[in-house]
């Protein structure tokens, strides 16, 4: 797809035109004044204006009007100017055009404008029908011009990067765990890797052994795929260690192991590898901006099954990081993979460790359907991952991480136990994860059970995978440059 500065007046000869119309402003300035007049009388007689909503009307010159509600004025922030994007391109799916053309509102800046419009339109080519019989046509969009005083070729690239990165996250955790195995993800961190030269190695269950990962491996031990530990590295300067390392969460089904769930939604728990792919997803977009820093990414993937091998409630393990874990309840089994994997990336030198995970059902009862759960050490460096989240145009909140939830992961006969108490469970389980962080590391952690999976369509976005997180892991590893 391509994207190209288009002049006002060049918008009649496209096959559809998306025009955000804020609920307290009128058609934008600049337009052609007919054009302008057509906007005005449409957005009237549409009424509403709700945030995202979406209105078509039919023409000559452009075919389509597509009207976009933005919301107010003031309240546009790059979430809202990626989804509004978004909702005028997705409702073009079955439309057949070529050529479209964006209005972008510039009030956010130029260059996030740009680049928050043209993730957007990527963000909307993306579908979750990938395995009907007679497949979905391809969108047709080829071309996209974009109405702006400028359109600059930096805030494309990190457009396109960032938007396939979270197409890519989407379409590993949308795929079932019959196709989307450990092993098979390896084969698509490998192709990534490849396509955009980042170093990629792939552990297999003898080298975790190895390396002491009894943790991670007993949860991989109830089933009968072997696990995978997948190791990117993108070197962007000179000299040893890591100014960042992501480390996400890969479950590729997620029964409960012996702690097994109830069978009603379980079928969605292929989406548990959700924290690997974005990982993946946001390395290969490192790879393509190429920051100045060394950035290292590490997944962990297995599957978490009740074979007759499996892990039983009340086993105890040591950890790659020396400490033990008694396992009180099988489905507790992201954050036994988790330790490990933030023990790895501490061994290879990172000093700031970011991981990202399906967590928790309890973050989903804390915060609702539209926030993703943010904890940490020390608080500047959770404060700074915060601030990056809202440039980049995640929705991350703060929640409390303290020595009452550090006391509660205390086992009776080891040092770690992996369930504790009912409430705060989001908290409990940020808290095991924190008693294998070293001192004078930065770590912060995302939990994004809550955001992963969407029940509902929106105009945005169709029902499924969201990608929530990746845009911030990708500005963190722009934002550690130099150190
Ligand atoms: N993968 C789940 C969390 C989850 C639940 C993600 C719903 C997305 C939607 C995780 O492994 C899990 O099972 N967590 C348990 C922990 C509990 C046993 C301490 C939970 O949240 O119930
Ligand atoms: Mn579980
Ligand atoms: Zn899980």
């Amino acid at each position: 797809m391509r994207f190209l500065l288009m002049r006002p007046a060049a918008v009649a000869a496209t096959g559809a035109l998306i025009v955000p119309i804020h609920s307290d402003g009128g058609a934008p300035a600049g337009l052609p004044r007919a054009l302008r007049a057509t906007i005005e009388r449409v957005a009237k007689a549409a009424g509403s204006g709700r945030l995202y909503g979406v209105t078509t009307h039919f023409g000559t010159a452009p075919e389509r009007i597509v009207l976009v509600g933005a919301g107010k004025r003031a309240d546009l922030t790059p979430e809202r100017q990626r989804r509004i994007a978004a909702a005028g391109v997705r409702a073009l799916w079955r439309a057949k055009v070529r050529r479209i053309a964006v209005v972008v509102d510039e009030s956010l800046g130029t260059a996030p404008a740009i680049e928050a419009t043209v993730q957007g339109v990527i963000y909307a080519m993306w579908r979750p029908e990938s395995h009907r019989s007679k497949p979905e046509p391809l969108p047709a969009i080829s071309t996209v011009g974009l109405v702006a005083s400028a359109v600059p070729v930096a805030a494309v690239r990190r457009g396109q990067a960032i938007g396939d990165a979270v197409n890519f996250a989407r379409r590993l955790a949308n795929e079932p765990a019959n196709l989307m195995t450990p092993s098979n993800v390896a084969d698509e961190a490998r192709t990534l890797a490849k396509a955009t030269g980042l170093r990629c190695e792939v552990l297999d269950e003898k080298r975790c052994r190895a390396l002491g990962m009894h943790s991670f491996l007993s949860v991989a031990q109830g089933s009968d795929q072997p696990p995978r530990l997948v190791v990117l590295r993108h070197h962007g300067r000179a000299g040893k260690g890591y100014d960042l390392a992501l480390v996400g969460k890969g479950i590729t089904f997620d029964s409960g192991g012996i702690s097994i769930k109830p069978a009603a939604g379980m079928h969605l728990m292929k989406a548990d590898m959700t924290g690997a792919a974005s990982v993946i997803g946001a390395m290969g977009a490192v790879a393509r901006l190429r920051p100045a820093a060394n950035i290292l990414a590490v997944a962990l993937l297995t599957e978490n099954l009740s074979g007759g091998r499996a892990t039983k409630p009340g086993d105890v393990f040591t950890s790659m990081s020396g400490k033990t874990v008694e396992v009180i309840n099988t489905d507790a089994e992201g954050r036994l993979v988790l330790i490990d994997g933030l023990t790895y990336a501490q061994r290879e030198g990172a000093r700031r460790v970011v991981d990202i995970a399906t967590l928790t059902g309890a973050i989903h009862v804390a915060l609702g359907d539209h926030f993703s759960g943010l904890f940490g050490k020390p608080d500047a460096f959770v404060a700074r991952v915060l601030e990056l989240s809202r440039g980049a145009g995640d929705r991350l909140w703060p929640m409390p991480l303290t020595d009452e939830f550090r006391d509660e992961v205390r086992s009776d006969i080891a040092d770690l136990r992996n369930q504790a108490g009912r409430h705060g469970g989001a908290s409990i389980a940020a808290a095991f994860l924190d008693a294998v962080i070293e001192d004078g590391v930065e770590w912060a952690h995302l939990d994004i059970a809550s955001q992963d999976w969407s029940d509902r369509d929106q105009p945005h976005s169709p029902k499924g995978p969201q990608g929530p997180g990746v845009r911030t892991l990708i500005a963190l590893a722009e934002s550690v440059r130099g150190g």
